[in-house]
């Protein structure tokens, strides 16, 4: 017996994560990088002084006041009268979706992704025992509906798990593929998991999965304040479906697990929502600008409804990676081969990230 006495499947692999490294200029983790305001940071720090008085005790299991907070933001961005009920929290969307395939995976089922798509999905799926199936999509990213309806019967998933917009490509999904996917998966009484982590950076004329939350007893739709929340060192993550879908998750998570300062910085963030999605457009028109540029340099570039884009085709990516770094500019060597991605920073940033990659490249 190897020690230390690891489960079989996880010997030599490798933690997930981006190298954090200390660059002038980081655009790899499609962070927001624009800081909350003076107001809001002393707005947290209130509420967290007023927490800390209590942290002799437990938090609010039930995290009722944020539940209310956030049924309330949801209903200001596509969806329609979402309750508290509705509303389920975690440590980042990362452990809501960890917690959904604890509660609907498990040993002898599947879950299914369509590649290329968030390189965490695989292992949500391994730490909860389930069993992982990864279509495909075509060759421009779309979503290819036959290919999904074939697999979809074959493995009878009791979860689906899609991003729209999709990481790494940007590309959001259009309503009929979800309603579709979403039917196709209650045939086998499976959910379909709709990712939403960057909805709020859609073009205008992109859904959002929440308005089809009240046809679909199935549906989940996954969001988060990492994104377009600038908020992504408080992790706070959240999804909105039907109550006992909530109700279910409840006894997977851990007790307390979101902490009583988590709680006051995530309701004292949303008193600031406005304000914190203030830089939402700038970094929209910013994402446009840089698409049209690449394209104009002759570059292939994933439509993008998210705050990065997809980008290549390159021979030696890892080339182009490593010679954007030598400049202090942080990109992401991920997608398929030859593509690389890069988050949307402010007006500087992407002048830095243009002008490193024009010496690159030429
Ligand atoms: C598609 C997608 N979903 C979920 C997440 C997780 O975000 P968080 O755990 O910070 O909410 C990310 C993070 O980059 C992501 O790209």
């Amino acid at each position: 017996m190897t020690w230390p006495p690891l489960r079989e499947e996880l010997r030599g692999v490798e933690p997930y994560g981006a190298p954090q490294l200390d660059v002038p200029v980081q655009l790899n983790v499609n962070e927001n990088p624009y800081p909350p305001s003076a107001r809001c940071v002393a707005d947290i720090a209130t509420a967290v002084a007023e927490a800390a008085s209590t942290l002799n005790r437990y938090p609010d299991r039930e995290f009722t006041e944020l539940r209310e907070g956030l049924a309330a933001y949801l209903s200001t961005d596509g969806g329609r009268g979402i309750t508290p009920e509705q509303v389920w929290a975690a440590n980042g969307s990362n452990e809501v979706m960890l917690q959904l395939l604890q509660a609907f995976g498990g040993p002898g089922r599947t879950a299914v992704s369509f590649a290329p798509t968030y390189s965490m999905y695989p292992e949500y799926a391994r730490d909860a025992m389930t069993g992982w199936v990864a279509g495909r999509r075509h060759e421009d990213f779309s979503f290819d509906l036959d290919h999904a309806k074939a697999l979809i019967a074959e493995h009878r998933p009791s979860v689906v798990l899609l991003p729209s917009p999709n990481n790494p490509t940007g590309t959001a999904l259009p309503h009929e593929v979800i309603g579709a996917v979403c039917e196709l998966a209650a045939e086998h009484d499976g959910l379909l998991v709709i990712d939403e982590a960057y909805a709020e950076f859609r073009r205008e004329g992109t859904p959002s999965a929440l308005e089809l939350l009240p046809r679909m007893r199935n549906l989940v739709v996954t969001r988060t304040m990492s994104k377009a929340f600038a908020l992504a060192g408080a992790r706070l993550g959240y999804l909105a479906a039907a109550p006992e879908i909530c109700d279910a998750l409840r006894v997977v998570r851990l007790p307390y697990h979101l902490s009583a300062v988590t709680q006051a910085t995530a309701v004292a963030a949303l008193r600031h929502a406005p304000e914190l999605l203030g830089n939402v457009d700038t970094l929209r028109a910013e994402r446009d600008r840089t698409v049209a540029w690449l394209r104009e340099r002759g570059h292939r570039v994933a439509d993008s409804d998210a705050n990065f884009v997809l980008f290549g085709l390159f021979e030696d990516r890892h080339a182009v990676w490593q010679g954007l770094l030598d400049r202090g500019v942080l990109i992401r060597e991920t997608g398929p081969d030859g593509w690389l991605r890069v988050s949307i920073g402010t007006a500087e940033e992407m002048t830095a990230f243009k002008d490193a990659l024009g010496e690159v490249v030429g």
